[in-house]
């Protein structure tokens, strides 16, 4: 506690697995946070108020001005800036200039390419898995292979290096690592990219594809497919366990999700919005906002899960439903930091959730919900297992 500020709920008190902890739910739509180094914060609960601060260049994502919400006491550490590359910490105009790059890679045009690619792991995952026969865990047999693999396949990494790229990647995230794993997790992929670059492997890749534009230099090279890399699987392979558990959860949902994969993947991400805490800015000048006056230097936590469960925006927001339009909903964030592979996401979000269901047509939990381990202290929120079990699998 700072100034008897409370902190950041997380473990606490969740009425179920998807929603979000109620003692967020309480606050107002901006109100003041307690975070562990010692700063006197804001965190932003309501739909307008987030949506305002992700849209206003007066509030920045720079990694040297920025506090950490959940974790260690490290005010100790001297906060340092971005390397090159690492764009998701830099303000335009320096920021533009990678999304200008990036943007085709990424695109609806690139995605449809690679549907067959998508297709083609879902399918062998799948496979796999009923192979391996039941029980199994859907996260190591389902969820995280399918993303790992498409954005490996991307980048121009080898499939190889997927098993350590996702127990890196899952290390980052959890921001109650120790620096010194965080910091040989980093290590890992930087050195996976290296190599990538170094010997060609990567022929066809956007990493090759980057490097012989020469519009980069090394570095910055090395650190983009680090930042691609980190982000390119771990929240839609938290996204396909989470929504593949609250499916199982509720039979009426799950029968509509075949009718219209588009909008039901759209409300999925509205209701279950993984990226908990780690969207964050900070003021760079005095701004006034919601009623209440954000100081520079003041960092602000963007709360994606209650933002989108704000009934002023969403009717009924507690209630999932296939049916809805969720248009409009921030899982993806808002303004120039809007999540670059959002059309991948959604692609590959849309083809394994449906097979997967086609697959294992009475596919269910083998534990009660209860007893699925979630990951409360994560930046992106999910499940570490989802052990399932089934009697009949469809093979076309
Ligand atoms: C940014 C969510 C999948 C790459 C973001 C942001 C959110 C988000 C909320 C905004 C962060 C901010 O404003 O500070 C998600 C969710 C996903 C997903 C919910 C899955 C369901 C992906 C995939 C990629 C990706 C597949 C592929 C590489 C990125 C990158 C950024 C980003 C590079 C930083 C963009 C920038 O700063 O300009 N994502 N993401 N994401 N996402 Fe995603």
């Amino acid at each position: 506690m700072s100034d008897g500020q409370p902190a950041l709920p997380l473990e606490t008190d969740r009425p179920t697995p998807f929603d979000p902890p109620l003692g967020l739910r309480r606050r107002a739509p901006l109100s003041r946070l307690a975070y562990p180094d010692g700063h006197l914060g804001w965190v932003a609960t309501g739909y307008d108020v987030t949506r305002a601060i992700l849209a206003d260049p007066r509030f920045s994502t720079r990694r040297e001005l920025l506090h950490q919400p959940v974790g260690r006491e490290r005010a100790t550490e001297e906060p340092s800036p971005a390397e090159p590359g690492i764009f998701p910490h830099l303000d335009p105009p320096e920021h533009t200039r990678y999304r200008r790059l990036l943007g085709h890679h990424f695109g609806p045009r690139r995605v449809a390419e690679l549907m067959p690619a998508i297709r083609r792991h879902t399918e062998r995952a799948l496979r796999d898995l009923a192979d391996g026969g039941s029980p199994a865990d859907l996260v190591a047999g389902f969820a995280m292979p399918i993303p790992a693999l498409v954005i490996c396949e991307l980048l121009g990494v080898e499939a190889e290096d997927r098993q350590r790229i996702q127990a890196a990647t899952s290390v980052m995230n959890d921001l109650d690592s120790h620096p010194e794993q965080a910091a040989d997790a980093v290590g890992t992929i930087t050195a996976t990219v290296r190599a990538v670059l170094a010997d060609g492997r990567s022929d066809g890749g956007l990493l090759a594809q980057a490097a012989a534009s020469g519009e980069l230099g090394d570095e910055e090279l090395t650190n983009l497919g680090m930042v691609l890399l980190a982000t390119g699987h771990l929240p839609t392979a938290s996204m396909l366990a989470l929504g593949a558990f609250v499916l199982l959860t509720d039979p009426v949902q799950r029968a509509r999700l075949a009718v219209d994969p588009g909008r039901a993947v759209e409300e999925l991400l509205r209701y279950l919005s993984i990226l908990q805490f780690d969207v964050r800015r900070t003021a760079l000048t005095a701004v006034e906002i919601g009623g209440q006056v954000i100081a520079a230097g003041e960092t602000v936590v963007l709360a994606l899960p209650l933002a989108n469960r704000d009934p002023g925006h969403f009717p009924d927001p507690d209630t999932l439903d296939l049916t809805r339009s969720a248009a409009g909903h921030l899982a993806f964030g808002h303004g120039v930091h809007q999540c670059l592979g959002q059309h991948l996401a959604r692609a590959e979000l849309r083809v394994a959730l449906t097979a997967l269901f086609e697959h294992f047509p009475d596919l269910r939990l083998a534990v009660p919900p209860a007893e699925v381990p979630t990951r409360d202290r994560m930046a992106v929120y999910g499940v570490d297992r989802l052990p399932v079990s089934w009697s009949t699998v469809r093979t076309e």
